[in-house]
């Protein structure tokens, strides 16, 4: 247990509508890499072990709180609302209840900048142990172009003077390059006092938390300047920046993949989301998306255009091209899933193959199992779903339908063509289709008859 002064609690500031996303979800939701930029900053703080967080949210943003929670189960998130907004000081101050009594450091991050890492967080949070104690500690990116970002008046070595929005700066302060994140970290005694003290005496009328540097510097103590890489900074703003972190994102995901010994056979057009696993020695073709939830063993060969979400793939299994396979989907080792195949809640067995054409829904395939090709699972009757069993070893013909619930017994074979309605023993053979009619000759006959009447016609006319 961290003493009470090791403490940490985040102030995450998200009441901002985003009004430039052009949405009817908040901001914060919108997602990348399959999780949202609120759901991304609080796995993060779980990471950093904070043991408070609490959102400033909007007015009806319960979903914000929901998506945070679930993205870090077990770290403690509440939320606050602030009703109008006057800027990141006051948002910042709607906090100050929820954090009563609270003893440790504060940190104050932004919700739409989903790629400060725990251990930037960390390393600013650190600067407050500096020899010079700095009562706030600010996390600064030098960038090429500072635009309409907060810039960072130093004083040599890091010592931070005050920080001045674009609006509010000189033209000689507009040229510095040092800019403010929105990220900083607070001594936490003394924290909600020094957001007392802040004024809206600025261009646009806010409270301004970028105040408290010169506020704490006004009062005696002093302020430092923490530098970061040069992506933590990244926010989205509108749908063109959120495709940038998608980029940013998806970028660092394939490099991770391959640094772990997959093969990405053209990593661009391989799309990843932030929980996909993939074991060594497995190659991905062209083309494939991991949507969330998705494990994928050593030595699996996945050729290209394959779609993945909440998917299980066990060592030495091969799927595609062109495979589809759904949440529940859990492919057995060795097994082989091929083209045109959707799989959803289905347990396809060690070494069982399901090459062409399938939808295997709710079922169970046994070890070693074949199911030929444009075989279904009819699993739901418009109201319900149902399961379909089918036995270790059993053969499965080519575009049978097997209508749940029904079990088609080890080693069983189901003849081509069939509607299966009744389980099938083990070892059984089931042919259910109608029964062969044929009649000898009668082709050739029709065809004789029907060019005969053609040319009656025609010498008619
Ligand atoms: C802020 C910083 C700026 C910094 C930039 C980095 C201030 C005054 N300026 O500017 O120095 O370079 O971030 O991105 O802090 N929010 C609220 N309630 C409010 C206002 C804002 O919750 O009343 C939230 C927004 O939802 C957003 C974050 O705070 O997540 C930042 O607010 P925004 O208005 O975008 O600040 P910037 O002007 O970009
Ligand atoms: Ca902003």
């Amino acid at each position: 247990m961290a003493s009470p002064d090791n403490d940490l609690a985040v102030i995450v500031l998200a009441a901002g509508q985003g009004t430039r996303m052009k949405s009817k979800h908040p901001k914060v939701l919108h997602e990348v890499g399959g999780r949202s930029l609120i759901g991304h900053i609080a796995a993060e703080l779980a990471l950093l072990g904070a043991s408070r967080v609490v959102l400033v949210v909007g007015p009806d943003m319960d979903a914000v709180l929901e998506s945070a929670r679930a993205a870090a189960p077990g770290l403690r998130i509440d939320a606050v609302v602030q009703r109008d907004r006057l800027g990141t000081g006051h948002a910042a101050m709607q906090a100050k209840s929820a954090l009563e009594g609270f003893k440790g450091d504060v940190v104050v991050a932004l919700g739409d900048a989903p790629f400060v890492s725990a251990a930037t967080f960390s390393r600013l949070r650190d600067g407050l142990r500096g020899a010079d104690r700095p009562a706030v500690c600010v996390l600064g990116v030098r960038v090429a172009d500072p635009g309409p970002y907060g810039r960072m008046v130093t004083t040599g070595e890091g010592a931070l003077e005050r920080i001045v929005e674009a609006k509010d700066a000189s033209p000689a302060e507009r040229k510095i390059d040092l800019v403010n994140t929105g990220v900083m970290a607070f001594e936490g005694a003394g924290f909600f006092d020094l957001l007392s003290r802040i004024e809206p005496t600025n261009a646009q009328r806010e409270f301004y938390l970028t105040d408290a540097v010169a506020l704490a510097r006004k009062a005696g103590r002093n302020a430092r300047a923490v530098e970061g890489t040069s992506e933590d900074w990244l926010a989205a703003n509108d749908r063109v920046e959120l495709a940038a972190l998608e980029a940013v994102f998806q970028d660092r995901a394939r490099k991770a993949a391959m640094l772990a010994g997959v093969t990405l056979v053209d990593p661009a057009s391989v799309w990843f989301s932030y929980d996909t696993v993939i074991g060594a020695d497995t190659v991905v073709h062209p083309s494939v998306h991991f949507g969330p939830g998705t494990t994928i063993g050593r030595d699996v060969t996945i050729k290209g255009f394959c779609h993945f979400e909440g998917t299980r793939v066990a060592d030495g299994a091969t799927v595609g091209p062109f495979a589809r396979l759904r949440p529940g989907a859990n492919v057995g080792s060795g097994a082989h899933v091929g083209n045109f195949v959707e799989i959803k809640n289905a347990k396809v067995e060690a070494g069982a193959k399901v090459n062409h054409l399938s939808y295997i829904g709710d079922a169970r395939v046994g070890a070693n199992a074949n199911i030929g090709a444009g075989v279904i699972t009819c699993n739901y009757d418009g109201f319900e779903k149902f399961h379909t069993d089918i036995g270790a070893g059993a053969f499965v013909g080519s575009n049978s339908a097997l209508v749940a619930p029904v079990k088609v017994g080890d080693g069983a074979l189901v003849g081509a063509g069939s509607v299966v309605t009744q389980d099938v023993p083990a070892d059984a053979l089931v042919v259910a289709r109608g029964l062969p009619a044929t009649s000898p000759g009668w082709a050739k006959k029709f065809r004789d008859r029907r060019a005969a009447e053609k040319a009656a016609k025609k010498k008619g006319k």
